[in-house]
């Protein structure tokens, strides 16, 4: 009954496509073969390196530093605190969330591995040892580490930097009608209500954070080489937290191994380096480790949920309603769109026609590490996502009702596009049902639910978990969306060389997403010309148009849709050159892969290299026509794009050890039109591992006292191909109605969806109604006895 699928394996080009279909990457010449070029690859003529000392304490006074004996150490050039950078004005920073940050703390600290003081020296070692070298005397404080103590009379305040701030409350939110929902409640014939916790986890690339900071003193240009999903986000940050014109700051974003939302915020490490380097005249690279980068920089979720879903005694789902505590620890560090304190969690009324909705989310500070990063989602949609999916769940366990049919009966339908949700998004296209139908087919769901009975009566756990998430990806449309001021528009631009070869250059940054190859072929297929001949131009400010960077899927969305855009804008200009090549006029031509022919005589046709050649030749071109083929663009999406996916999860579960098997998983995914089926594939195997490690491994735990549990790979732990199965993937194809081409972002899809699917399956099998990710084998154990672990 588990033998799997006919689903047809992706199908690799034996040549280059001129356009879409699954190429291999052109990266991999390099990636694979172990030359790429990462940020601690680089080193500068003269470079000295830094290192930070963090806090031991979650929260204390900083009664004294002295730096004497590590400023005496004989590899020592300089040992920075706050107070140096106090002097200087850039003791404290701004965060993505109009907050502000330590950059070395002054008066206290507020979270265990919070930045103390840079040392920089002549190597890594030394710098290392120095820090031993100082000593800083700590007065400990009480320190509030549950979230759902912070707002207690009496907690100590975190936040006493602020202005008369006498709590640590930061914002209450909400979204939606809260009438109507209430309304609907009180009508209903059933409700059901599950609190729950998104734990909070971290994106834990196999890359940590680094930077190297050059200040020339004599051009006064600084270059900052840094891991950054976002080089010109961080350009305009600098600019503004240092006072330089962005002119003489130049952002270059080498290889990178690995984002997930980790490296779209500024850390105190990188505003160090550029005052290393500052104070020493020469280049300083700082580079985190691996429990630095699991301590200090950001983390994801801590979202402390109450849940209440409403239906008729039929299962039509009427309303939804939640209520949030939300920690966002020391600083309020939260990557999202100003406008929205909750990034685009409310979209959690999901895939269902849900008539009303209504969040409310209170924010906090809690001794932790500030972050709050889009991990691997649009903006805590993952949250979202896992919310909705876990209620829809329980209510049908409560009535005894199956799952599939539940989703099924009320998910919005085909004909209902564009259908507005009651929170207000506009989801642009889908065919729900038959998505979730074809993953339904591809689990063999009937047959897998005969199986689970029989084994059932065995005393064998075997569990069925489903979820069907909506995206809402592609951020975001100018109007409604800015992070720190800063309009979410991208640039692209586009030069055709008199060969006609190309260079594309995009204000995107891929972190191992493949832009190289999927950007050239968006080319490819407008233009005709070879992939291989499209240079795919990322990461340095001095050569990239501006633009809002890589994370929460907005790649394909917002630059691919610039790079249609500028494409097509070459492809008019080659339309007037071939005209005037072909002495017709330009209506009289037809566009035909990669040439323009006159209509009704394919015979008189130009290739776009000889429209190329021609365009920079002595051709005399129509009045006030410029020469060349090169274009620009700004892209300001008139909405995000909605990708979605049914999901299904089947495990096996010890009964002895809690020990969780996923014996397979289901996954269909719809991100409208695919550029490279192969690259998209990857991408959702990506994210369904990163899914199974969210529900069932990954911990990030702190003692009473703040202390961090979980700061090395030993006890945070990350999936393996051990844990995986071998996936089973499907597609459906629904464009988006407003993309150039119809295409939906994808990178993040299966992060959002796999966690509630695998979490549904574990507590199928398990037949208990909530216990909160993740499911170790303990939490499984001590679930089943009716004691699950809140974590
Ligand atoms: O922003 P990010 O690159 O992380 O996410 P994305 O836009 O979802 O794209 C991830 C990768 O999948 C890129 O290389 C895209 O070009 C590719 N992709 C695709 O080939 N077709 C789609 N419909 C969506 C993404």
């Amino acid at each position: 009954g588990t033998a799997p699928t006919e689903v047809a394996p992706t199908q690799v080009c034996a040549s280059t496509p001129m356009g879409y279909g699954s190429m291999r990457r052109k990266e991999d010449a390099r990636f694979i073969r172990g030359q790429g070029r990462y940020l601690d690859d680089i080193a500068l003529p003269g470079m000295l390196h830094g290192a930070i000392l963090r806090s031991p304490f979650a929260h204390a006074r900083i009664v004294s530093i002295d730096t004497s004996a590590a400023e005496a150490h004989p590899k020592v050039k300089a040992v920075i605190t706050g107070e140096t950078l106090a002097g200087l004005g850039l003791a404290w920073m701004p965060t993505l969330s109009h907050d502000v940050q330590a950059v070395l703390a002054t008066d206290k600290v507020r979270f265990q591995g919070q930045e103390v003081a840079f040392v920089v020296a002549e190597d890594r070692y030394a710098a290392r040892d120095a820090l031993g070298l100082i000593e800083v005397d700590y007065e400990p404080l009480d320190a509030v580490i549950d979230a759902r103590t912070a707002l207690d009379e009496g907690a100590p305040v975190i936040r006493d930097d602020l202005d008369g701030r006498t709590d640590n409350h930061i914002f209450d939110w909400e979204a939606g009608d809260a009438a109507a929902t209430d309304d609907v409640f009180a009508r209903a014939d059933v409700v059901a209500e599950c609190d729950m916790l998104y734990p909070r986890v971290h994106p834990a690339p196999m890359e940590t954070c680094g930077s190297i900071a050059s200040m020339d003193p004599v051009t006064g240009k600084l270059v900052v080489y840094t891991t950054t999903q976002a080089p010109h986000a961080h350009r305009t940050v600098y600019a503004l937290v240092a006072g330089l014109p962005e002119h003489k700051i130049q952002i270059i974003a080498p290889d990178i191994g690995g984002g997930f939302g980790n490296k779209v915020g500024i850390y105190p490490g990188y505003v160090c380096a550029v005052v290393g380097t500052i104070v020493t005249g020469v280049p300083v690279k700082w580079v985190e480790d691996r429990s630095e980068n699991l301590m200090a920089t950001s983390f994801a979720r801590d979202y402390h949920m109450r849940g209440e879903i409403a239906s008729t005694k039929d299962g039509k789902l009427l309303g939804v309603r939640v209520k949030v505590l939300a920690d966002h620890g020391a600083f309020n560090g939260t990557a999202q769109p100003s406008k929205m304190p909750a990034g685009l969690f409310h979209v959690f009324s999901g895939s269902y026609d849900i008539a009303a909705a209504h969040c409310q989310v209170t924010g906090v500070y809690t001794n932790k590490a500030p972050g709050g990063v889009a991990y691997a989602c649009s903006f805590r949609i993952t949250e979202a996502v896992y919310l909705i999916e876990r209620l829809v769940d329980v209510l049908a366990r409560d009535q005894g009702w199956d799952p599939a049919e539940l989703r099924m009966k009320n998910l919005v339908q085909p004909e209902q596009f564009p259908y507005t949700t009651a929170l207000g998004w506009e989801y642009d296209s889908g065919d729900y049902p038959r998505t979730l139908q074809k993953a339904l087919d591809i689990a063999g769901y009937a047959e897998l639910r005969r199986e689970q009975a029989e084994k059932r009566e065995r005393g064998e756990l075997m569990g069925i978990g489903i979820s069907f998430f909506t995206e809402a990806v592609g951020a975001g449309p100018r109007k409604t969306m800015d992070i720190l001021g800063l309009g979410m528009a991208d640039g692209a631009e586009l030069r055709v060389h008199p060969t006609g070869k190309a260079v594309l250059r995009l204000s995107c940054m891929s972190q191992g997403q493949g832009h190289s190859t999927t950007f050239a072929q968006i080319v490819a297929q407008e233009l005709g010309i070879s992939p291989d001949d499209i240079e795919v131009v990322q990461g340095d400010t001095d050569q990239t148009p501006f633009g809002l960077g890589t994370y929460a899927s907005r790649s394909t969305p917002v630059s691919g849709a610039a790079t249609v855009m500028v494409a097509r804008k070459v492809r008019e200009r080659a339309k007037i050159v071939a005209a005037a090549m072909l002495e017709v006029s330009p209506d009289d031509l037809e566009w035909e892969k990669g040439r323009f022919q006159v209509a009704g005589d394919p015979s008189a046709s130009a290739a776009i290299a000889d429209i190329a050649m021609a365009a920079h030749s002595d051709l005399e071109l129509p009045d006030g026509v410029e020469g060349h083929l090169d274009a620009t663009c700004v892209y300001n999406p008139p909405n995000l794009t909605y990708p979605c996916g049914a999901y299904i999860c089947v495990v096996d579960v010890d009964a002895g050890t809690g020990q969780v098997k996923v014996r397979r998983f289901i996954a269909v995914d719809d991100c409208g039109v695919r550029i490279n089926p192969m690259i998209v594939e990857g991408q959702v195997h990506g994210g369904l591992a990163d899914g199974v490690g969210m529900a069932l491994m990954q911990l990030m735990a702190f003692d009473s006292d703040g202390n961090h549990l979980g700061a090395s790979f030993m006890d945070y732990l990350l999936p393996t191909a051990m844990e995986c199965p071998s996936w089973e993937l499907g597609e459906t194809v629904t464009p988006s109605p407003h993309h150039p081409i119809g295409a939906k972002g994808v990178g993040e899809s299966a992060t959002v969806g796999s966690p509630p699917a695998v979490v549904n399956a574990v507590l199928d099998a398990i037949g208990v109604r909530h216990a909160d990710m993740p499911l170790t084998p303990a939490h499984v154990w001590r679930a089943m006895r009716g004691d699950p672990i809140r974590t």
